[in-house]
């Protein structure tokens, strides 16, 4: 049965135009905007790669083409640093290629995400799948995607990563409702695209990670358009857990919203306080700079 096959395959859409991040966005995509000098797109794939993903499927648009180069093996780079002596940085682009075998569809219209997951379809094939959103960074151990494929293989019911927002921003999320079931985790009876405050469930936000088993292609091909034109992902869970149920899951780790311009500042000192190159300049600079 699809629903006990490992999770080998993960779906990265990147075909959104970036305009919350314009002017920087204009002729860079949104993806490839560094946290400190790594694009954020890789380490969204360095975590589906550290949780075992084999096979990433970006389903990409116009002027994209710099995500996949990015993923693309560069002899030429690579064997020019060697000759300078560059050993070191020769590692860190050929890591690059290592994280997972790339492949792309590009969705030719811009009508929203559950749209753009349904383009992945013939590359999904028969088998459940991660999906991971580019805006939403994760930092934790095991990683996000990591701590739901353990409750997909426990539960084997579609899983929806889940934060706590505050009652003010219910109307930026997917809600869900639903009973605890175990520690963290939900089964789940309504999910509803950015609802008001009035009409929203809990204040539990869908965070940019599902697991979802390849039953949701069929809701997906039957979900109406919204009043905007976009198909959207939630309201095909939504009459798919219905049938087939779903889980909902309080990961545990800090979420960034890389695609805010607060969110992306927030990672990069986050992120930034975490290296060892980095760490120890950058404390003493907030510390500098807040005693002023
Ligand atoms: C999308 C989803 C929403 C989810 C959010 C998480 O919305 O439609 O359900 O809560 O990602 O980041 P977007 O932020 O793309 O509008």
């Amino acid at each position: 049965m699809a629903s006990k096959q490992r999770i080998r395959k993960a779906v990265i859409p990147a075909a959104g135009l970036g305009t919350r991040f314009l002017p920087a966005t204009k002729a860079i995509p949104k993806e490839m905007l560094p946290i400190i000098d790594v694009p954020t797109v890789q380490l969204i794939v360095k975590e589906a790669s550290d949780s075992g993903i084999e096979e990433v499927i970006f389903v990409t648009g116009r002027g994209k083409s710099s995500i996949i180069d990015h993923f693309d093996m560069h002899t030429d780079l690579v064997r020019k640093l060697r000759e300078t002596g560059k050993e070191d940085l020769a590692l860190v682009v050929e890591e690059i290629n290592d994280l997972a075998r790339v492949t792309s569809v590009r969705q030719q219209e811009p009508k929203g995400l559950g749209h753009a997951v349904l383009c992945a379809k013939h590359l999904v094939g028969d088998e459940p799948f991660m999906v991971l959103l580019g805006d939403d960074l994760v930092n934790a151990s095991p990683p996000c995607t990591q701590q739901m494929i353990d409750v997909f293989e426990k539960h084997q019911k579609s899983v929806v990563a889940l934060q706590r927002v505050g009652s003010d921003e219910v109307t930026d999320f997917g809600i869900c409702g639903g009973q605890t079931i175990a520690d963290r985790v939900y089964e789940l009876d309504s999910m509803v695209e950015k609802p008001s405050e009035e009409d929203a469930p809990s204040n539990l936000a869908i965070v940019g990670r599902y697991v979802l088993k390849p039953e949701i292609f069929e809701y997906l091909e039957a979900t109406e358009p919204d009043d905007q034109g976009e198909i959207q992902l939630t309201d095909a869970m939504a009459r798919m857990m219905k049938v087939d149920g779903f889980t909902g899951y309080e990961f545990s780790g800090k979420r960034f919203d890389a695609g805010d311009k607060f969110g992306f500042l927030q990672a990069n000192i986050s992120y930034g306080l975490k290296r060892r190159d980095i760490a120890p300049r950058l404390k003493a600079y907030l510390r500098d700079i807040l005693n002023n």
